[in-house]
């Protein structure tokens, strides 16, 4: 078990846990992720691993609750309960070059696994411009994370009730008008919000990283069920990425393949909250008896 030190909820869905692993929170790197196993008889899935503290021998997930194993840990890991099995540190860490200029732009739950990256960009010596995008200002997180690792902070809500009111490509468009010398953009968010991402930047040859979410398996190269393709070429996400050219990656492709399991995906989250290990549905139970 690897103890949960500490947990902190951002919004209904998002929460961050952060788990007592000494010689992970040494090895890790930006860009790499683990895999999880948060019970016995539970689903491998892969988490990117959003920080990382050799001093307190932690590392730190950041977690939206989409379907049945991520709400089963929303309810199940509190602080003092532990992560039944983490493997990792997974994945070819970011490479983070001499840029002079970049850009680091994260979508949603996004904002996590770009965090990292941007920090680690500011440490080269990096002139950092951060740009994060909400639906609204209630599900703003690490707003105070980013703005100590960048030069400039654009915040971006779909509805304006913080910073400009729109979308992360509208943020990247006026960073690009801002600034004529921008070396890379790394964006991590959704992949419609990546695939538009790429459009923004593809007219100006800026060269575009992104960090690619397929659906998992064994995470070692061998099932090949995270195959993506970049550049016409075949390539698996766990070993080959999470990183790759955003202005070779077939989007359209990525999302028809995450969308494949949708129906079995539905049945898993029904059955769960038809079963007792469900508390809400207990809770509810208990109001009505
Ligand atoms: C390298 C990598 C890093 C990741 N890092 C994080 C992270 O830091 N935090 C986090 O919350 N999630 C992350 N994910 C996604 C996470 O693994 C999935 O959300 C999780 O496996 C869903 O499991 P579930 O049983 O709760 O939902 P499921 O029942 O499997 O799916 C529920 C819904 O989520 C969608 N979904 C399923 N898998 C993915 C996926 N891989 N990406 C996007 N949508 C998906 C499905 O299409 C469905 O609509 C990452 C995925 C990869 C490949
Ligand atoms: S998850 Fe099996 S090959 Fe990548």
């Amino acid at each position: 078990m690897y103890e949960i030190v500490a947990r902190e909820d951002f919004s209904d869905s998002t929460f961050l846990l952060e788990v007592h692993h000494p010689l992970l929170s040494k090895a890790a790197k930006p860009g790499q992720f683990v895999i999880v196993m948060s019970h016995a008889d539970g689903e491998r899935i892969p988490l990117t691993i959003a920080d990382f503290s050799p001093d307190r021998g932690t590392i730190t997930l950041v977690i939206q609750a989409v379907g049945k194993t991520t709400r089963e840990m929303q309810q199940n890991n509190r602080v003092g309960s532990g992560l039944y099995a983490l493997v990792g540190p997974m994945g070819v860490p970011s490479h983070i070059g001499d840029a002079g200029k970049v850009i680091c732009v994260g979508g949603g739950l996004g904002v996590a696994p770009v965090y990292p990256q941007a920090r680690a960009f500011k440490q080269r010596g990096a002139y950092v411009i951060g740009i994060v995008g909400f639906r609204n200002k209630d599900l703003i997180f690490w707003e105070d994370r980013f703005r100590a690792v960048s030069d400039e902070l654009i915040i971006c809500t779909d509805d304006g009730s913080a910073g400009i009111k729109g979308l992360v490509t509208d943020g990247i468009e006026r960073a690009i008008q801002a600034h004529s010398d921008i070396d890379e953009v790394i964006a991590i968010g959704p992949p419609v919000m990546m695939k538009f991402a790429a459009e923004v930047t593809r007219p100006y040859q800026i060269k575009t990283l992104v960090s690619l979410n397929p659906i998992m398996v064994d995470g070692t190269g061998m099932c090949g069920g995270c195959r993506v393709s970049v550049g016409g070429e075949m390539r698996f996400c766990c070993v080959d990425g999470p990183d790759f050219d955003a202005h070779q990656v077939d989007f359209d492709e990525l999302m028809s393949r995450l969308a494949r399991f949708r129906k079995e995906e539905r049945r898993a989250l029904e059955r769960w909250d038809r079963s007792d290990n469900c508390r809400l549905l207990q809770e509810d139970r208990d109001v009505s008896d």
